[in-house]
């Protein structure tokens, strides 16, 4: 049984503002240079989708271009590998203890696809033209991150669907739900965020400086 991790990284960084977000670093080593570090003993081989034309250190890991969405990076990936399974994971989230990784493996073994996710802390509610709007009832809900594991042939057909269909999806659990599958939500980590705006860079550093990478 073979294993492969999958790390869109080809993302222009827009909301950070400091380029492609994949090469920034934090405590030293990029985001994408810890992505890799974190997920590499888990599996056989670690392809990167990146930037066109970026040079990027992705030592430890096989390099394709991406494209100009994350899903189609995403399918570019899946197309490159070979592996009977795979797991998928943001470079834009470099914190990943082992422990869900893990959880991820075990219940895509299981089950056939599983995604990390925390349970909602917070209060939702929907925007009401710039005002509190509706709630959201918040029994149930999970914040969704990565890593995402699949057999890569079932991802593969709903990415081949959605394409075919004209579907948008953020993330791939729920690409691959859009065309009729089920994921598992299993636990991720709150350390697991997504570096996203200036703020979360400053949390990266402060949280690189504990974490052995
Ligand atoms: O934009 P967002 O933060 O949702 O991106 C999530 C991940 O998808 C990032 O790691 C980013 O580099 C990657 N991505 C990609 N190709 C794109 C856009 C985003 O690989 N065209």
């Amino acid at each position: 049984m073979s294993w492969a991790a999958l790390i869109p990284a080809a993302g222009s960084g827009e909301r950070l503002g400091r380029g492609p977000k994949a090469a920034v670093a934090v405590g030293g080593l990029s985001l994408l240079q810890r992505a890799i570090k974190t997920l590499a003993p888990f599996v056989d081989e670690v392809i990167v989708a990146l930037p066109a034309g970026l040079e990027l250190d992705a030592e430890g890991a096989r390099r394709i271009g991406g494209g100009a969405t994350r899903q189609q990076s995403v399918l570019r990936l899946l197309e490159a590998s070979t592996a009977e399974h795979v797991l998928i994971h943001d470079a834009a989230r470099p914190f990943v203890p082992a422990e869900v990784i893990v959880r991820v493996k075990a219940a895509v073994l299981e089950t056939g696809a599983a995604s990390a996710a925390l349970p909602c802390a917070d209060t939702l509610v929907r925007e009401d033209a710039g005002t509190y709007g509706e709630t959201v009832e918040r029994a149930g809900t999970w914040a969704v991150q990565t890593p995402q594991g699949f057999r890569r042939s079932d991802l593969l057909a709903a990415h081949h669907a959605a394409l075919a269909a004209g579907y948008q999806a953020t993330d791939d659990a729920g690409l691959l739900r859009r065309c009729g599958g089920q994921v598992a939500l299993v636990m991720g980590d709150p350390r697991t965020f997504k570096v996203t705006t200036p703020g979360d860079l400053a949390l990266a550093e402060a949280l690189a400086a504990r974490w052995e990478a």
